[in-house]
């Protein structure tokens, strides 16, 4: 019986999607503790593409039971499009998703004013999707939740009295158009019936699928260094996907959880704004981007790119615990005569002993690197770790060494049969 958490150990797309595909295999249930719609995991079968915002990449195995849990924020239109998507391929999900009934529903306001925040001087760089509004909302306990789409009269009670406050700001504050009050009663009402089906008491599920043996994975959406505790604030996300989130976004308890499953690019990318030491914004990043595809899955934004930062990942490696880790997208640096790896900072000349989170001081510092040879040939066959050329090798034993993680697999291309998994 193991409880794994997995998490993404640098600024987000890592390639959790296809690592909780691949390991999905070896669990009962999947759950999403955190984040919301502002998360694309991405996974391809043969020549099929799935991209899940809000399910849990787990969905596309028969035997699995896919949670979405309270830490999630749920837009309940992006939910059931996901859904349609599924039930239209074939893939039948009846009584093996479940939603829980504290998770909070993102509401028209919050995308709305995810945006008019966002056209304003505090521009992060965010996904638009309305995940800060929403979580706002949760924090000053006004949210909305999924179990009050079940109670139509609590229901249209709840919009009406946010809603006064919400055009209120936008009348008054941003001197926008108000929304229209009974339009979003009524459309929010009609979400019942279809999501009826999915509501769950989650904490009690997990907890006494744990006590019956059932092994547990909680995926993780975004990154460590952009969780709004740790992270590189206020460039972060609202939520905590670093490993601790996993309790709190669940209901399962800290001292279940047997280990912490750390997802690694073999370089370092980064969406939206925020400081980020090791960005190459020369051809070598737009080579990263291009042969990576990094173009956000969401969004659709291009991905800035750099080199792998170890200093970085082992400060991830370290708040999240991480115990093993699956090294991403490894192909990508094939072409590459040389490669380097940030093995630590210096500010103002000094050596830095650790790694600073806080953002302006991120800012200033300058890498140091240390460069290593390229393998300069196509591993995307590999199938096994002693396939794979001394350079491929020894880079990895250095990364590994460097940020302080064991690896455990190896991913060398986007398919499922991409992928080198070590016997440990
Ligand atoms: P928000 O989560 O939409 O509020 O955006 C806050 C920050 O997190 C922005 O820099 C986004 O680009 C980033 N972000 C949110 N979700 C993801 C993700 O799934 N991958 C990478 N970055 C993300």
């Amino acid at each position: 019986m193991s409880v794994t958490v997995l998490v993404g150990s640098q600024w987000g797309d890592e390639g959790k999607g296809k690592v909780v595909d691949i390991l999905s295999e070896r669990y009962n249930i999947v759950v999403r503790y955190q984040g919301g719609a502002n998360a694309g995991h991405t996974i391809k079968i043969k020549d099929k593409q799935f991209i899940f915002h809000l399910i849990p990449s787990g969905i596309l195995h028969e035997n699995v039971t896919c949670v979405i849990g309270n830490g999630v924020v749920v837009d309940p239109r992006a939910l059931l499009d996901e859904i349609e998507l599924l039930q239209q391929n074939g893939y039948d999900i009846e009584g093996r998703l479940l939603i829980s009934q504290n998770a909070h529903l993102i509401m028209p306001y919050h995308k709305l004013l995810d945006s008019i925040s966002e056209s304003g001087e505090n521009k992060i760089g965010t996904t638009g999707r309305g995940i800060g509004p929403c979580y706002i909302d949760k924090y000053a306990r006004k949210g909305i939740k999924i179990i009050d789409l079940l109670d139509k009269d609590e229901l249209a009670k709840k919009i009406r009295q946010n809603l006064k406050e919400k055009n209120n700001l936008l009348k008054n504050v941003y001197h926008r158009e108000e929304l229209d009050v009974e339009k979003i009663i009524e459309e929010y009402s009609a979400f019942d019936k279809a999501i009826d089906p999915y509501v769950a008491d989650v904490p009690n599920f997990l907890n006494r699928s744990i006590n019956e043996g059932k092994s547990i994975l909680m995926e993780g959406a975004q990154g460590a260094l952009l969780d709004v505790d740790h992270g590189t604030y206020p460039y972060v996300t609202s939520s905590n996907p670093t490993s601790g989130g996993a309790c709190t976004g669940t209901g399962i308890p800290p001292t279940k959880i047997t280990d912490v499953f750390g997802i690694v690019k073999a370089y370092t990318t980064r969406v939206g704004l925020g400081p980020f030491p090791t960005e190459l914004t020369d051809e070598t990043g737009e080579r990263l981007r291009e042969i990576g595809a990094e173009f956000g899955a969401t969004t659709g934004r291009p991905r800035r790119c750099g080199w792998f930062d170890a200093f970085l990942v082992k400060y991830s490696a370290t708040i999240n615990g991480i115990s093993k880790a699956a090294i991403t997208k490894l192909d990508v640096l094939s072409e590459f005569d040389e490669i380097k790896v940030c093995v630590g900072y210096e500010l103002n000349g000094k050596k830095l002993n650790t790694f600073p989170s806080t953002a302006s001081i991120l800012e200033k510092v300058t890498p140091v690197y240390e460069t290593l040879p390229g393998w300069k040939q196509d591993i995307s066959k590999a199938r096994s770790y002693d396939e794979l050329p001394p350079e491929t090798k020894d880079y990895l034993k250095f990364i590994s060494e460097k940020a302080g993680f064991e690896i455990s697999i190896v991913s060398v291309g986007p398919r499922r049969s991409e992928t080198i998994i070590l016997d440990n």
